[in-house]
């Protein structure tokens, strides 16, 4: 009777050995975020969107169960290799979804492309991470720094503005943002008259603020985000700036953040690949899964973890759930129409989101879609060769 049943068990797992998914080991899938400092929520806003695209999926992808290993990456490049390396030799994971910050982005990018890892990255803009650096392992969830903010240079042309100033932290993000602006006003006849720094992520605003009175620009066109992005729109309207500067941005500015900002946030134009009051039944159907599973209103962070772990979804099911098919596997990733919360889109040749980018008003606690400002904007993807 013991051996009836031992072989029948036997049989079993042959069976689900030969079936395949069963058999396969967890998907080990690690987070690169920041978990600390002026980027936190993103961080925490990113895992949770792609963890709610993993339950309904039923918590496993193409089958295989997920182990999922945390580093908090603190946005700090110059830990950054150090914490990627870590993920991937000593923890083996099979892909790794990260980060916010573009300079701990470029360095995570610079190892990936040389290892057999998967990279999804659900927020950091470094135009370089698809663009020169671009590689066929790398995929990116969300927007280059240069989307947004081209769109923006846009809008401001098209309402006639004729000067700028612009403020942002001196880091990738900040000087590629600026630059996009700059691209676009620049081509519509405005000009940017100061480009004003500060070191990342210092929030000691006063003395440029001052700085900015004294310029009187038609406009300010500023790049923040997270902790300080609430401080600095804080303090633009505490300095009465908004009464006679209009202060432009690409969404980050107030994305996540009008809790905080409250009345100083009020009336500012954004542009972002996504809005708050899209009113689809696809954007819908997330706001309410996520509002029910978090008990927090879902931001653009939010979005791109989730779409992060839809592009892992399509290269899972095309391959079974078997990882080791790469070329197989990327190649679903590429062709891939993603469903998402903010407007179905595509990938384009670098591996970036070909997007609609909408302008936003801000109303109340909503940041409100009031048009496109630039239909299916594709990255230049300069540099990019695969
Ligand atoms: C970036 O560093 O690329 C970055 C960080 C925060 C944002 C957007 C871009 O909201």
């Amino acid at each position: 009777m013991r051996g009836i049943v031992t072989r029948i068990a036997l049989g079993g797992a042959l069976c689900i050995a030969v079936g395949g998914a069963w058999s396969q080991p967890k998907l080990k899938i690690g987070f690169m975020l920041p978990y600390t400092g002026t980027y936190a929520a993103l961080g925490t806003a990113i895992e949770n969107g792609f963890r709610l695209r993993v339950e309904e999926a039923g918590g496993k992808l193409a089958g295989r169960e997920i182990e999922y290993v945390k580093v908090d990456d603190e946005s700090d490049p110059s830990k950054a290799t150090d914490n990627i390396n870590r993920l991937l030799s000593r923890d083996q994971v099979d892909v790794v979804v990260g980060t916010v910050h573009s300079g701990v982005a470029m360095a995570m990018a610079k190892v990936v492309r040389e290892s057999k890892a998967l990279l999804i990255v659900p927020n950091a803009g470094a135009d370089a991470v698809t663009g020169a650096m671009c590689a066929p392992n790398i995929f990116r969830s969300s927007f280059s720094n240069w989307q947004p903010a081209y769109a923006m240079g846009q809008v401001a042309a098209e309402r006639k503005h004729k000067t700028a100033v612009t403020i942002t932290w001196k880091y990738a993000a900040g000087d590629e943002s600026v630059g996009g602006f700059k691209e676009a006003f620049e081509k519509g006849g405005g000009k940017v008259v100061k480009e004003l720094t500060l070191a990342f992520p210092n929030v000691e605003f006063q003395a440029l603020l001052t700085e900015i009175a004294a310029t009187r620009p038609d406009i300010v066109y500023a790049f923040f985000a997270g902790g300080g992005a609430v401080k600095f729109v804080k303090d633009y309207a505490g300095a009465g700036l908004n009464k006679s500067i209009p202060l432009y941005g690409p969404g980050f500015l107030t994305d996540g953040t009008l809790d905080a900002q409250g009345e100083a946030a009020q009336g500012m134009l954004t542009t972002l690949h996504y809005a708050d009051s899209l009113n689809t039944p696809r954007d819908n159907a997330f706001r309410l899964a996520y509002a029910k599973t978090f008990k927090l209103q879902p931001d653009v962070y939010a979005v791109q973890g989730y779409d992060a772990a839809q592009l892992l979804v399509a290269g899972m099911t095309a391959v079974k759930g078997d990882i080791t098919k790469r070329d197989e596997m990327i190649a679903a990733m590429e062709k891939t129409k993603v469903d998402s919360p903010r407007g179905a889109f595509t990938l384009g040749k670098s591996h970036n989101p070909v997007q609609d980018i909408y302008l936003r008003k801000v109303e109340g606690k909503e940041n409100k879609v009031i048009g496109v400002a630039v239909k299916a904007l594709a990255d230049p993807g300069r540099g990019c060769r695969m």
